[in-house]
C-alpha cells in the first residue's frame, strides 16, 4: 500500500468523521439559545451516552438529572434531538390535562411499514386514530367487564398456588417467574381466550414468547430503543418492535380464535366477545380490521404483561424484606376472605391496605420511569417565557418525581403508610404517576390492579414469604431494558402457612 494512499485514506476518513461530528452536534446549542439549561451533551450519543452503552437505566438516567437540575423544566439531548424534561407540578398538569390537546401523541415510532400491528396497539397508534381506538376500548375496562372477568382471572391463580404446592418446598423460588406466568395466564385467556398452561408446561407456546418480549438480549433492546430514539433507523432496517416471530405468533393465534368464536357462537366474557361485537358494529371513523383488530389484544399483552407481573414481584420482594408490614396485609386478607367466605370481585377490592401496598410499590418501582408527549403546535409553557417547538417530545420524570424528598420522606424507605387515607391527602396530585394522567393514561389501570391483587392475596393467604440466600439486597437493576427489571430475578423463599390457612 502506497503511503499517498493511506495518506488520502487518512484524510478521507478525517472528513467524514467532520462532517458526522458537525451533524451530531448541530443541534447542541439549541437549548442555550433559548436560555434552557442543560447537561453537557457528548457528540453523537447527546445525554444518552450511559445508556446506549448500556450502563444505566433509562430511569436511573433521568432521576440524576431531576435532582441535578432545580429549574422548573431543563434540556437534553436524545443524540441530537432537542428534549425537554418538566419537574413543575403545574407545569406538568398543563401538559398532561389542561393542554392535552396539544400532547396527546407519545413518541415512540408508529410505522405501519415496520410493524403494522405495533403501530395500531393503544399505547403507540397516533391521533385521529388513538381518539377513536381509545373510546372504542374504554368499555373494555369497565367494572362490569371487569367482574364478569374475575372467575378467568380467579382460576389462573388457582393454577399459580397448585405450582406454588408443587414447588415450594425448595430453598428459593423466583418470583418474578412465577408472577410472570401467572400474569401469562391471566391474559392469554381475558385477551384471547386461550389457556396459557405456562404452570404446567414451562415450554407452553404463550410462556416461551412472552418470555421472548422482554427477554434481555442484545438485539431486543436494540429494537425497542431504536423505537424511541432512533425512528429514522428503524424505518431504514424496517425493524419490528417486538421479534418477528413473537408478532407472527400472536396474529396467527387471535384469527384462530376468532374464527372459531365466530364459528361456534360461544361466549366467554372476555376480550375476543367485545372485539367480536366491535368487527360486527363496524364505524365509519376507522378502518378496523386485519392487522389494527390483533393490535387491541396484542396490547393487553405488550403493556399489561411485564407492568403487571413486575409490580406484583416487587411486592412480593419489599414484603419478603418486612414481616411486619407482610404480617398486616396477611391479616387484612384473612379478615376480609372470611367476610366475603371466599376471593371475590368485592372482596379484592375492599382490600385497603392491599391498595397501600400497590400505590408504595408503583411509586418505588416505577414500571415506566418517564411519560412522553410530543408538542402537536408551538407552545407556550404556562407562566415562563419558553416557547416549545411543535415537534419538540416532552419528558415527565416520574422515577425523579417519585424519589423527591420534597413529596416523600426518606423515599428509599417501603412505607404503604404513605397511602393511608390521613396520609395520601399530602401527596400532590402529579407527584404520583404510575399510571400516568391525563385522557392517555393507563387504561388498564382497574384490570392490572386487580389481577395483582387477587395473585398477591392468594398467596399471602397460604404462603410466608422470606429473604432466601440468594435474595439480592440491594437490587441491581437490568440495563438492557426500557422497563424496571431486578437483574438476577427476585428470588425469595415461599413457606407454606400449614396451621393457619385461611
Ligand atoms: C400495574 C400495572 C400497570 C402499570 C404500572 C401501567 C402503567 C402504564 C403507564 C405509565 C402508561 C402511560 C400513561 C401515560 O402516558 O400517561 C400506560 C399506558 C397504557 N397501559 Fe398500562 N399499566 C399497567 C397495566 C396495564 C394493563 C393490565 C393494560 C391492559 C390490559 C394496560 C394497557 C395500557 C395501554 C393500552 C396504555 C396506553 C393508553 C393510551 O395511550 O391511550 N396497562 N400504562
Amino acid at each position: 500500500m502506497s503511503s499517498s494512499f493511506i495518506l488520502e485514506l487518512l484524510i478521507l476518513l478525517l472528513t467524514v468523521g467532520f462532517i458526522l461530528y458537525k451533524l451530531f452536534t448541530r443541534n447542541f446549542d439549541y437549548w442555550e439559545k433559548r436560555n434552557v439549561p442543560y447537561p453537557k451533551p457528548t457528540p453523537f450519543f447527546g445525554n444518552y451516552y450511559n445508556i446506549m452503552t448500556f450502563q444505566t437505566t433509562i430511569g436511573h438516567d433521568i432521576k440524576k438529572l431531576y435532582d441535578e437540575f432545580t429549574t422548573p423544566y431543563f434540556g437534553i439531548f436524545v443524540l441530537n434531538k432537542p428534549h425537554l424534561v418538566v419537574k413543575d407540578q403545574e407545569l406538568i398538569k398543563s401538559i398532561l390535562v389542561k393542554d392535552f390537546n396539544n400532547f396527546y401523541d407519545r413518541t415512540v415510532l408508529s410505522s405501519e411499514e415496520c410493524d403494522a400491528i405495533f403501530a395500531n396497539a393503544l399505547f403507540v397508534v397516533r391521533n385521529p386514530d388513538w381518539k377513536v381506538l381509545r373510546a372504542k376500548m374504554t368499555p373494555v375496562f369497565t367494572s362490569g367487564k371487569m367482574k364478569a372477568m374475575f372467575p378467568l382471572i380467579n382460576d389462573a391463580s388457582l393454577e399459580m398456588i397448585t405450582y406454588l404446592e408443587q414447588h415450594s418446598s425448595k430453598s428459593s423460588l423466583e418470583a418474578k417467574d412465577i408472577c410472570a406466568k401467572y400474569s401469562t395466564d391471566v391474559i392469554a385467556t381475558c385477551a384471547f381466550g386461550i389457556q396459557a398452561c405456562s404452570f404446567k408446561n414451562e415450554n407452553s407456546e404463550f410462556r416461551v414468547t412472552c418470555k421472548r418480549m422482554f427477554d434481555f438480549s442484545f438485539s431486543s433492546a436494540f429494537r425497542q430503543v431504536s423505537y424511541f430514539i432512533l425512528p429514522d433507523l428503524v424505518k431504514l432496517l424496517r425493524l419490528s418492535f417486538f421479534k418477528p416471530e413473537v408478532m407472527d405468533f400472536f396474529r396467527d393465534v387471535f384469527w384462530k380464535t376468532i374464527k372459531l368464536r365466530e364459528k361456534t357462537k360461544g361466549k366467554r366474557n372476555d376480550l375476543i366477545d367485545i372485539i367480536i361485537q366491535m368487527k360486527e358494529q363496524p364505524d365509519n371513523s376507522i378502518d378496523f380490521s386485519g392487522d389494527k383488530v390483533v393490535a387491541q389484544a396484542f396490547m393487553f399483552f405488550a403493556a399489561g404483561f411485564e407492568t403487571t407481573s413486575s409490580t406484583m414481584a416487587f411486592t412480593l420482594y419489599e414484603l419478603c424484606l418486612s414481616p411486619e408490614i407482610q404480617s398486616r396485609a396477611r391479616a387484612e386478607v384473612k379478615e376480609i376472605l372470611s367476610k366475603y367466605k371466599g376471593f371475590t370481585y368485592e372482596a379484592i377490592k375492599e382490600m385497603k391496605y392491599m391498595h397501600m401496598l400497590f400505590c408504595e410499590t408503583l411509586r418505588k418501582y416505577p414500571v415506566l420511569p418517564f411519560l412522553d408527549r410530543i408538542c402537536a403546535n408551538d407552545y407556550k409553557l404556562p407562566d415562563t417565557d419558553l416557547v416549545v417547538e411543535k415537534g419538540t417530545p416532552v419528558y415527565i420524570p416520574v422515577s425523579g418525581i417519585h424519589y423527591d424528598p420534597e413529596f416523600y420522606t426518606e423515599p428509599e424507605k417501603y412505607d404503604p403508610e404513605r397511602f393511608s387515607e390521613e396520609n395520601r391527602g399530602r401527596i400532590p396530585n402529579f407527584a404520583h404517576l404510575p399510571f400516568g394522567g391525563g385522557p392517555r393514561n393507563c387504561i388498564g389501570e382497574r384490570f392490572g390492579l386487580l389481577v395483582g391483587k387477587l395473585g398477591l392475596a392468594r398467596i399471602l393467604s397460604e404462603y410466608e414469604l422470606e429473604r432466601s440466600l440468594d435474595t439480592p439486597v440491594p437490587l441491581e437493576y437490568e440495563t438492557k431494558c426500557l422497563i424496571l427489571a431486578s437483574k438476577v430475578g427476585l428470588p425469595m423463599k415461599f413457606k407454606k402457612i400449614l396451621s393457619d390457612a385461611v
